[in-house]
C-alpha cells in the first residue's frame, strides 16, 4: 500500500514538474513575444508608419497601403469585439501615414487637465507641440547620408508624378517660362532635386530648354534620373549632376530654376537653406520668373480628428508622440477643420539672397481662430460617414463617435500652397476654405494635448503662437513650434 502510495505521488511529481517544463518552454517565448508587442502597441502610432487607407483611392501622396494590424490588434485583444473590428477597420478607413522616423522633438506634450468644477466660461485650455523635420537635408552631416536623407520611396516618386493637381500646373508654368524667353531655345535650366524620373528636366527639354542641369542628392534616385533622360532621348540636353546642390559647382550661370523641394509644411524639406544657397547659381535671382514655384506657404486651421477622440489611456498614449505630427492625405475625412485657414508661413525664393547666409530664419506668428458652428454642424456628416465605413460599427456607435469628434480640438492642421508663376497656383486643399481635395502633399497636424479639447460649441476662440526656425545652414533641421490655448465662451 505503501509502496503504491510512493508510487502513486512520485508520478503526480513527475507529471507537475513536466507541465511547468512545458508551459515554460512553450508559453514563456509567447509571453515575451507578447510583451514585446505591447510594448509596440504603446509606439503603435509612430509604428505604423504610412499605414493607411485604399479603399477610395484614397493614398495620394503614395504611403505604403499596408496596414500595420499588429500594432493595434494587440490593444483590439484587450477591448470588446465591435472596439477590435472598430480599431483595425478605422485604422484601415480613416487616418494615419503617420512618421516612422525618430521623434526629435524636445518639448513633451501637455496632458490636458482642467480643474474639476471649473465653471465652463471661464475654462482656458493651453495645448502645444514642438518637432523637428524630419525630411530634408537635416541628416546631411551623418556619414551615411546618402541613404538616409530624404525619405522618398519609389511609390511616393510616382504619387508626384502621378498627381494630377501639381504635375501638369508645373508643365504649364515650365513651358510658359520657356516661351517668355522667345523662339531662341537659348534657355540654361536647372532641375533642382530631380527625382528618378527627372520630370521636371524631361518636360523642359521638350518645350526647348538650350540645356538642363538636374541635380539629385540621393544617389539612387540620380542613376534612374540617368535612364529616364536616356530613354527619353534627351541625355544631349540633360546633365545629371549627382550631390547636394549646396556642395556643387556649375561652369556657367542659369536663366532659371525649377526647384519642387517642398514640403507638406512648406519648409519641412529644408527648402530655404538650399534656396537661400540656390541663388547663386541664377543669372538674376531677383526675377519672380526665374524660380518655379517662386513663392511657398503653408496654411493653417484648427482641427478635430477621429482616432485621437477614438483611442486613448491605458492602450493608446499619444503624449509618446511628443509632438511628432500625424500625417493625412488631404482627403482624409477622418480629420476635419473648425475654422477658416490661416497663414502661418510664407516665403519668396527671390527675396531670400538679400539676408545673410547661414543665419536662422525666425518666423513667429500670432494668429487667433474662432471656432465655427456651422463648420461643427457641417463636420458631423463626414465623420459619421467615415466612421460608418468600418465594419462593425453600429450606427449609434458612429453617430456618438462622430458627435464627440465634432466637437473636439486635437491640434493644428496645416498644408502648403505654391505660387508657380503669377497665374498658376497649387493647392492641395481647397482655397480659402481649407476642403478636401486630391494631392498628394499631406495634411501635417501634430496632436496638441494627450485628449482632445472636448465640447465645443462653436464661438470658443483658440490662440496660437507659432515659432517657425529655419537654419540657413542645410545640415541643420527646421524646428517648429505651436503653443496656445483654447478660451471657451
Ligand atoms: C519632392 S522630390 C521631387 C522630385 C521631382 N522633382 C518631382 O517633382 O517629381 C524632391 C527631390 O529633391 C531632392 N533634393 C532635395 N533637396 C536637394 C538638394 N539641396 N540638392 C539636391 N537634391 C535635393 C530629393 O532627394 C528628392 O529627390
Amino acid at each position: 500500500m505503501n509502496r503504491l502510495r510512493i508510487l502513486v505521488s512520485s508520478l503526480f511529481t513527475l507529471l507537475v514538474v513536466t507541465s511547468v517544463a512545458v508551459v515554460n518552454c512553450f508559453f514563456f517565448p509567447i509571453r515575451q513575444k507578447q510583451r514585446n508587442r505591447l510594448v509596440s502597441v504603446v509606439n503603435a502610432v509612430k509604428l505604423s508608419a504610412n499605414t493607411v487607407i485604399d479603399k477610395d483611392n484614397n493614398n495620394d501622396d503614395g504611403a505604403n497601403n499596408k496596414i500595420n494590424t499588429d500594432c493595434f490588434s494587440i490593444t483590439a485583444n484587450s477591448s470588446s469585439n465591435r472596439r477590435r473590428n472598430f480599431l483595425t477597420q478605422t485604422v484601415a478607413s480613416t487616418t494615419a501615414a503617420i512618421l516612422s522616423s525618430s521623434v526629435v522633438s524636445s518639448l513633451p506634450l501637455p496632458v490636458l487637465s482642467v480643474e474639476e468644477g471649473t465653471p465652463v466660461e471661464e475654462k482656458v485650455i493651453e495645448f502645444g507641440a514642438s518637432w523637428s523635420a524630419v525630411d530634408g537635408l537635416n541628416q546631411m552631416n551623418d556619414s551615411n547620408a546618402q541613404n538616409k536623407v530624404v525619405g522618398f520611396d519609389m511609390n511616393a516618386y510616382k504619387a508626384m508624378r502621378d498627381d494630377t493637381t501639381r504635375t501638369p500646373l508645373f508643365e504649364t508654368a515650365i513651358k510658359k517660362r520657356l516661351e517668355l524667353s522667345g523662339q531662341d531655345n537659348n534657355q540654361i535650366v536647372i532641375d533642382l532635386g530631380t527625382g528618378p524620373f527627372a520630370l521636371f528636366a524631361i518636360i523642359a527639354a521638350r518645350y526647348g530648354a538650350k540645356k538642363v542641369y538636374a541635380i539629385e542628392a540621393n544617389a539612387v534616385a540620380a542613376k534612374s534620373a540617368r535612364e529616364s533622360v536616356k530613354k527619353a532621348g534627351y541625355d544631349n540636353v540633360i546633365e545629371i549632376v549627382d550631390g547636394y546642390s549646396t556642395q556643387v559647382e556649375l561652369q556657367e550661370k542659369v536663366d532659371f530654376m525649377i526647384a519642387e523641394i517642398i514640403g507638406s509644411i512648406a519648409s519641412e524639406e529644408g527648402v530655404y537653406a538650399t534656396i537661400k544657397d540656390a541663388q547663386r547659381f541664377l543669372k538674376d535671382p531677383t526675377n519672380p520668373n526665374n524660380w518655379i514655384p517662386n513663392r511657398i506657404q503653408t496654411f493653417g486651421a484648427p482641427a478635430s480628428y477621429t482616432l485621437h477622440n477614438l483611442f486613448g489611456p491605458p492602450e493608446f498614449d499619444w503624449t509618446r508622440l511628443n509632438g511628432e505630427p500625424v500625417r493625412f492625405s488631404c482627403r482624409d475625412n477622418g480629420l476635419q477643420l473648425l475654422s477658416d485657414p490661416q497663414l502661418i508661413e510664407d516665403i519668396s525664393f527671390f527675396l531670400l539672397g538679400k539676408s545673410h547666409t547661414n543665419t536662422t530664419n525666425i518666423e513667429e506668428q500670432s494668429l487667433s481662430f474662432t471656432v465655427n458652428k456651422e463648420r461643427i454642424e457641417q463636420n458631423m456628416k463626414p465623420l459619421f460617414d467615415e466612421l460608418q465605413k468600418a465594419k462593425g460599427n453600429d450606427k449609434q456607435f458612429s453617430e456618438k463617435m462622430a458627435q464627440e469628434t465634432a466637437h473636439s480640438f486635437t491640434g493644428i492642421a496645416m498644408w502648403p500652397r505654391l505660387f508657380l508663376n503669377d497665374d498658376i497656383v497649387i493647392d492641395s486643399r481647397f482655397y480659402p476654405t481649407g476642403g478636401h481635395q486630391k494631392s498628394h502633399w499631406q495634411t501635417v497636424l501634430p496632436i496638441m494635448s494627450g485628449r482632445p479639447i472636448a465640447n465645443l460649441v462653436g464661438g470658443e476662440l483658440i490662440k496660437i503662437k507659432s515659432k517657425f526656425e529655419l537654419p540657413g545652414d542645410v545640415t541643420k533641421a527646421p524646428q517648429y513650434s505651436i503653443q496656445g490655448e483654447l478660451k471657451y465662451t
